[in-house]
């Protein structure tokens, strides 16, 4: 058994041991992947303040999202594919988060359906819609996920067009792959992963197989995204969305501070600072830039969250430190997952939690709660003075 110590060491491994066309299917963004690139390395550029002599015993992360308890401001985000992983992937992340007392996000486009990963779990869990053009089949959606219990919709508002991904295109992405010399000839290199595989029977898209109207193909993410998505949406039908679901909403994709006001505005539970972890508008400035002045301009009308290219609980820490009152990890929980399965997504929420946990104290403090941008060090001009 390799030794785990940062996430890192779960990416190197997942490399190892997943499919290559999925394993670039996660770690690449669209076009030049700069915002991808800035996500993590802006965040290089805010340091931490350290303080001594202060009290650093009796610590906790405990905190709270759109009001639920959770063991830290961690929660997974949602990821398409997460079952192409590793099998039943969205099943074991669920799990391992339900174990850990973080929440969960099952995204539409996910292997896994709404009602298998309720059947596994025993807590709540967040279920993420996109916008699609066809109402019987979003309100078909939202029932599902009411009958599966989930406690909250995290609403994608950044995804009604594909940003283009040039691997995606290069390695013909498809659930399950394609059979062509290419990818047999990659997957013979990763047998534990293919005999975990062919051993479940879940390996299409399994909130849409079976239950959309007309896919020509549903295999692929780019033309089941080119045909159903709706290219005009707005704020109305947004307004609508949350409407048609009646409880708590997440919206998720908001990167400049216009936009947040009027998630605000329309009374959403919370909204996530993100873009989409660098796959959408490439040249968009990285989500932690983002967050401050979002933050400042909403105040306490809705509750502000962040995701994007957190690797650390040092990063955690500052996003927190920046104003968000939780925050998400995509890649880090998916390389933990083809790494190691449950256990590995369990690993990366240990790395991340016991990173943030003596960061915190480092930076002189025994409760998440009460962290605050005191503890930074951020220069100048970060978050803008752009013209
Ligand atoms: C492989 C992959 C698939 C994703 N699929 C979805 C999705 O289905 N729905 C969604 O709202 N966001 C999706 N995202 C975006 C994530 O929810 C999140 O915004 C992003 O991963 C955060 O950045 P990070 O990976 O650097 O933590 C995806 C991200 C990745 C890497």
């Amino acid at each position: 058994m390799p030794v785990i110590t940062e996430i890192e060491d779960l990416r190197r491994l997942y490399k190892r041991r997943v499919p290559k066309m999925f394993y670039d299917y996660a770690e690449s963004g669209s076009w030049t992947e700069q915002t991808f690139r800035e996500n993590s390395s802006d965040f290089d550029q805010i340091r931490l303040r350290q303080r001594i002599a202060v009290d650093m015993a009796g610590r906790t992360t405990k905190s709270r999202m759109i009001g639920e308890d959770v063991a830290m401001p961690v929660a997974l985000a949602p990821v398409g594919l997460t079952g192409m992983q590793s099998a039943d992937g969205e099943i074991k992340a669920a799990r391992a988060a339900e174990k850990f007392g973080v929440p969960f996000t099952l995204s539409t486009m996910s292997i896994c359906s709404i009602e298998d990963v309720a059947a596994h779990t025993t807590k709540p869990f967040w279920f993420q819609v996109y916008t699609l053009k066809d109402d019987d089949f979003m309100r078909r959606l939202f029932e599902r996920a009411r009958a599966a219990k989930c406690s909250a919709i995290v609403i994608t508002v950044d995804l009604q067009i594909l940003g283009q991904r040039h691997k995606d295109l290069k390695n013909g992405l498809s659930a399950p792959p394609k059979l062509t010399p290419k990818s047999v000839a990659d997957m013979m290199t990763k047998i534990p992963w293919g005999i975990e595989m062919l051993q479940t029977k879940r390996r299409f898209f399994g909130n849409i197989v079976g239950h959309a109207k007309g896919v020509t193909d549903p295999t692929s993410l780019s033309s089941w995204t080119a045909e159903a998505f709706d290219p005009s949406l707005d704020w109305n039908r947004i307004a609508k969305f949350k409407e048609m679901w009646g409880g708590k909403v997440i919206l998720k994709g908001i990167l400049d501070v216009e936009d947040a006001l009027k998630a605000a505005e329309i009374g959403a539970d919370a909204i996530i600072v993100s873009n989409h972890g660098g796959r959408q508008l490439d040249g968009a400035i990285s989500s932690i830039r983002a967050l401050e002045p979002i933050v400042q301009a909403v105040g306490d009308r809705v509750e502000v969250h962040f995701d994007g290219g957190i690797r650390s609980g040092q990063d955690v820490l500052k996003a927190l430190a920046l104003g968000a009152k939780g925050t998400y990890i995509g890649r880090a929980f998916v390389y933990g997952l083809g790494a190691m399965g449950e256990a590995g997504v369990t690993k990366a929420l240990e790395v991340i939690h016991r990173e943030l946990d003596l960061s915190m104290a480092f930076c002189g403090h025994r409760d998440i709660l009460n962290v605050d941008r005191d503890i930074l060090l951020v220069p100048r001009g970060f978050s803008g003075d752009w013209a």
